[in-house]
């Protein structure tokens, strides 16, 4: 499949880069631009910008950058016909004419993605056709309607039925022409070691298809019906399968997220789909892992509360203490909800249904702080004064975890009330654990982190580098400087990469294009050089450049291997005459005397 450059120009001129982005993250505007933690790094200050005049974003932290194209393709995962099918989309152009695609071409065109796709709707397709077929599906509808699931819910996520058989699935993929020996790859059938014969993996299993967030069937996972382990058998990573880049229901979620500006994080696929079913559409769940970095930032982006609600058991309060380390961002409320009586949020919909649900449980969570008083005290005689002091110790330890300065005063004088004892006395020892953990890490993250503060980053680069990034900002505005730094010294960049920009800008101009930053990202195709090129054009240079101030730059770009070469032969000198070799000095200092002549000409 292909799109015709102009369509892709149309798309990108119809979009703006600060709606497409802002859809992802908030923006704040600063000035000209809009800034925001980035979404691509995790970080509490903001280094990540969005220009609005030129159409491009920059992360001054993480050094991603690119246009809108670049911006879908990244945080997506997309590949580069998808972003375009999505901002197409979302900009109304429509591509079908502008896609040629001739007939009997298309299937062996398709990329290896595309096939994978296109094999995992068809079976997800096929595995929910036989659910609901009552000669082979019977089985696998009785028992989900045993557990209180409805046909409706069945057909809106999906959900399927693999039957007690070998071949059933196997038949059916070679009859549609699928490559068996990919589908045993992405693990839906699996190889007879004797003779080579392929057969369904799933077998007398419910279907679970898990779609990524824009409804795509990327993977299965298949639960037994009965109390047998492994309770699932899950479809491994793939070119279109990450999941710690997914969370399970998310695009069924996602308008609902943003409507209620929060979002319920369950453990269980079941406990989506029985919220669902109960009118409650703002839940997704991780994907059986513990919650990543990327499923937490993605929680983040798009809602301001987030409340975990795992299993009641201990490992499911462990595991919410954890996802709740990984949210904890300062802007966000971290919330854990309890389901009483030992009951997963499952059983307690299925028994109490949706709107008892939102009052009792999600209504009633707590803080992660509160949550955290509330376990501590579990197994604990607080009438003993020994019991009393230790859980009063560990709560402080707790307390002092904490980033806010009133956060860390509402619990210390809930404490304080509570027991009895003087808030000055509590905060003291607050105070000294948090400075004692401080130190530590101190010591230990001393290296680790480097500043993320742009104005520092600049200085670091050397003269020669910075002269090369400046030039190129001008030549990417101005097709007249372009020329003439052609002209006077081509491709003779010392940075590679800044190379390969001044020689696709030669080209781009050549190509009869104007001066468009956006546009000229976009023709860079490489992510290293788009990178590169948007983080050079984020730089603020002076409009009203002075041909005085481009000549200055070239010089300084000439003179740096003239400079090098001066410095190598002053050293050489200085060791010919600790040899005493004076002929050899007196001829090095005529050479450095030569070069030194050439700095500087124009
Ligand atoms: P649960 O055991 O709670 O599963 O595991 P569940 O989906 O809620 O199913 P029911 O209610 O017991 O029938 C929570 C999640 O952990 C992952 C799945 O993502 C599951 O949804 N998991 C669990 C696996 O991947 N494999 C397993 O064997 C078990
Ligand atoms: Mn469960």
């Amino acid at each position: 499949m292909r799109v015709k450059e102009e369509t892709i120009d149309q798309i990108r001129q119809s979009l703006d880069i600060v709606e497409v982005v802002g859809d992802y993250v908030q923006l704040k505007k600063q000035g000209r631009n809009y800034f925001a933690c980035c979404p691509f790094h995790s970080e509490q200050t903001p280094s990540f910008s969005v220009s609005p005049d030129k159409q491009i974003f920059h992360c001054f932290g993480c050094g991603m950058g690119g246009n809108v194209f670049t911006f879908i393709m990244e945080l997506e995962g997309m590949s580069f016909i998808e972003t375009v099918q999505f901002l197409a989309e979302k900009a109304h152009i429509d591509l079908g004419e502008t896609i040629s695609n001739q007939a009997g071409q298309t299937k062996r065109n398709k990329s290896d993605r595309e096939s994978l796709y296109f094999a995992f709707d068809l079976i997800s397709q096929f595995y929910h056709y036989l659910i609901q077929n009552e000669k082979f599906g019977n089985l696998g509808l009785t028992y989900l309607l045993n557990r209180g699931f409805t046909k409706e819910i069945i057909q809106k996520f999906n959900i399927g039925y693999a039957v007690d058989s070998w071949d059933t699935l196997t038949q059916f993929l070679q009859k549609r022409k699928i490559d068996l020996a990919l589908m045993e790859k992405v693990g839906v059938l699996s190889k007879r070691q004797f003779d080579h014969k392929y057969f369904d993996r799933f077998r007398h299993r419910i279907m679970f298809p898990i779609t990524n967030h824009r409804g795509k069937v990327v993977s299965f996972a298949g639960r037994v019906l009965t109390d047998e382990k492994p309770k699932y058998i899950n479809t491994p990573e793939s070119d279109i399968f990450h999941k710690g880049n997914l969370l399970f229901g998310f695009h069924l979620a996602r308008q609902d997220i943003k409507r209620t500006n929060q979002v319920i994080l369950f453990e269980g696929y079941l406990d989506v789909i029985k919220a669902h079913q109960c009118g409650v559409t703002n839940c997704v769940a991780s994907m059986g892992t513990s919650l990543t970095e990327t499923q937490a930032s993605l929680l983040t982006r798009h809602a301001e509360t987030i409340i975990i609600c795992y299993d009641s058991d201990d490992a499911g309060i462990e595991a919410s203490f954890r996802a709740a380390a990984i949210l904890g961002k300062e802007q966000h409320i971290i919330k854990i909800a309890k389901v009483p009586n030992g009951l997963d949020p499952d059983d307690y919909m299925t028994k109490f249904g949706g709107e008892k649900f939102l009052s009792d449980v999600i209504g009633a969570s707590q803080t992660v702080m509160s949550f955290k008083m509330n376990y501590l005290r579990r197994g604990r005689d607080l009438n003993d004064e020994g019991d009393r002091m230790r859980y009063v110790e560990e709560v402080i330890k707790e307390i002092a975890t904490l980033t806010k300065a009133v956060e860390r005063d509402h619990y210390l004088r809930l404490l304080s009330e509570e027991f009895s004892i003087s808030l000055d006395a509590l905060k003291h020892q607050q105070y000294q654990i948090y400075r004692q953990r401080q130190r530590k890490n101190q010591n230990q993250n001393h290296q680790k982190r480097p500043p993320v503060v742009f104005k520092k980053l600049t200085t670091l680069y050397p003269a020669h580098e910075m002269a090369e990034r400046r030039l190129l900002a001008h030549m990417m505005r101005n097709d007249e400087i372009s020329e003439k730094v052609q002209e006077v010294i081509g491709g003779s960049f010392h940075i590679p990469l800044h190379q390969a920009i001044a020689a696709h800008l030669y080209a781009y101009y050549l190509g009869g294009n104007p001066p468009d930053l956006g546009a000229f990202i976009h023709y860079l195709k490489d992510t290293e050089l788009q990178q590169k090129a948007s983080d050079i054009a984020m730089m603020d240079v002076n409009e009203e450049v002075s041909d005085q101030e481009i000549d200055d730059y070239m010089n300084q770009i000439q003179n740096y291997n003239k400079i090098a070469e001066v410095e190598r032969l002053a050293s050489e000198r200085k060791k010919a005459e600790q040899d005493n070799d004076f002929e050899r000095a007196t001829k090095l200092l005529a050479e450095m005397i030569t070069i030194k002549n050439q700095l500087n000409r124009r």
